[in-house]
């Protein structure tokens, strides 16, 4: 049976207080949207999703210009069933329509699925949850032979019906012939002077058609985000779930409350996790790796037993096993450090290639370089790789000994073995094994004496 997704989004979102349209919004570091399209693309035999929006079409059509889909604009905000129908043209009537919220981004494959197979051909499914504060929603209104009959939204539900616990997600699988023939008719006769959606429940009852609920697995599933405060109560539900995920599959995290995934993090076995950790974008942490409290990791791979000691920030970089990284060090995109590398504090690595047990153990600048294997950086070590327009190249062979506070002018290369004098500024390339230094010879000045008042001030 086709099935035609309908997400409709045109809602204003006015609890949000922001000049973002709501489904732009993040949540786990994307937008509320964007976890409803990810779901709703996964749903099997469905044409284009059509999304209703109603404000800011052309940045959401700007942020979603990479997904397949058909927007349909909802002029003025008159209710989710003037919102539906603005899509039906585009509807073929065979479809059965399946209709999710951009502002309800926790909904599940599994879930959509049962909802499909559990409705028959030209049935209707809604999708429901039995809260134990049911507040907000539209209660479920059965008959005594525990047929639905009606759907009621709160503020027109009386003091009776409030009590009802079974709530309606807004989710639904139904007939698109079924819709073209009575949303059209929808009046606007209630407390929120809307065209409803849930009235045309009623029709279907007149029209025998069954009713099927489905419950989702979990509340948080149909939760949606109006405020900001549900914004944040689904994000540490998103993040909750992510981190009991990684810990059943052998991860040990210090705290659960206190880690964040905003991204897809593929985590071996016998993983550490300390405090505060956040992972972005695609990180793949090896086995055996130990991660230190207040560590960022983005677009990253870890292959096995790797170290990152406290507050170390490694994005968009490739890290050898057994390296040891930090504490306070910056490793930055088109880095790449082979097996065995020491990266010690307020070290900053960018866009380099270092070989094998190289080491570079305190406060330097690596940019744009080459290093080999078996190298020892010294301390304050720079790289100057930009002359203020252009980036240029270091390269430094194996077995190469830089001595601290050494600034090397690229492009340079420094040959195999050589050693670099510390406190040397090279400009040009240094031989292989030779000592290379560039500094003024020191000197010392007989009888020299300080100023009196320097003497004075020391008093
Ligand atoms: C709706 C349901 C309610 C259900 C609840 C679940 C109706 C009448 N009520 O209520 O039974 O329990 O969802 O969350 O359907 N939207 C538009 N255009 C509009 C109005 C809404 O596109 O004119 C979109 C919103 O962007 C949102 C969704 O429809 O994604 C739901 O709208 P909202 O106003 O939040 O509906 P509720 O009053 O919460
Ligand atoms: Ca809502």
């Amino acid at each position: 049976m086709p099935i035609q997704v309908v997400i409709l989004a045109a809602g204003q979102g006015k609890r949000m207080h922001s000049a973002l349209p709501k489904v732009m919004h993040s949540l786990a570091g994307i937008p509320l949207l964007q976890h409803v399209l990810a779901t709703a693309l996964a749903v099997k035999s469905t044409t284009q999703p059509i999304v209703v929006y109603g404000h800011e079409g052309e940045r959401l059509q700007h942020a979603f210009a990479h997904y397949d889909l058909k927007w349909v604009e909802q002029k003025i905000q008159k209710g989710t069933g003037h919102a539906l129908l603005q899509a039906m043209p585009l509807i073929h009537e065979d479809d059965q329509v399946l209709v999710l919220y951009g502002d309800v981004p926790l909904i599940t494959l599994p879930t959509l699925q049962e909802l499909i197979t559990r409705t028959k051909n030209k049935d209707i499914g809604i999708l429901t949850a039995n809260l134990i504060d049911p507040k907000g929603y539209g209660r479920i209104k059965r008959n005594e032979k525990e047929e639905v009959t009606a759907i009621i939204e709160e503020k027109d539900a009386n003091t009776n019906e409030q009590t009802i616990k079974e709530v309606n997600s807004g989710i639904y699988l139904l007939p698109a012939a079924f819709l073209k023939k009575y949303l059209p008719g929808l009046t606007a006769h209630n407390a929120q002077q809307e065209y409803y959606l849930t009235d045309v429940i009623p029709f279907a009852v007149q029209e025998r058609l069954a009713i099927h609920t489905i419950h989702a697995a979990y509340p948080e599933e149909i939760q949606g985000v109006n405020d900001r405060q549900q914004l944040m109560q689904l994000e540490r539900f998103y993040q909750r779930r992510y981190a009991e995920k990684l810990m059943a599959e052998g991860v040990t995290l210090y705290d659960a409350n206190r880690f964040d995934v905003r991204g897809e993090a593929i985590v071996g076995k016998d993983v550490t996790i300390d405090i505060n950790v956040l992972l972005e974008g695609r990180v793949v942490i090896g086995n055996h790796c130990v991660i230190g409290p207040n560590v960022v990791l983005r677009n990253t791979i870890l292959q096995e037993g790797v170290k990152v000691l406290a507050h170390s920030i490694i994005d968009g970089a490739e890290i050898g096993r057994d390296c040891q990284i930090g504490p306070f060090a910056r490793i930055r995109p088109g880095t790449v450090l082979r097996d065995r590398v020491h990266i010690g504090n307020f070290v900053e690595i960018k866009n380099s290639q270092v070989g094998e047990k190289t080491k570079i153990n305190h406060l330097s600048y690596i940019g744009d370089s080459e290093i080999g294997k078996e190298v020892n950086v010294g301390a304050g070590t720079i790289t100057c790789n930009y002359d203020g327009i252009n980036k240029h190249k270091t390269i430094i062979h194996d077995y190469v000994f830089i001595g601290s506070a050494t600034q090397l002018v690229a492009p340079l290369v420094v040959g195999e073995g050589a050693t670099i004098g510390a406190g040397s500024t090279l400009t040009k390339d240094a031989p292989p094994h030779q000592l290379t230094l560039s500094r003024t010879a020191q000197q010392s000045i007989a009888g020299w004496q300080r100023s009196r008042k320097q003497e004075k001030d020391r008093v």
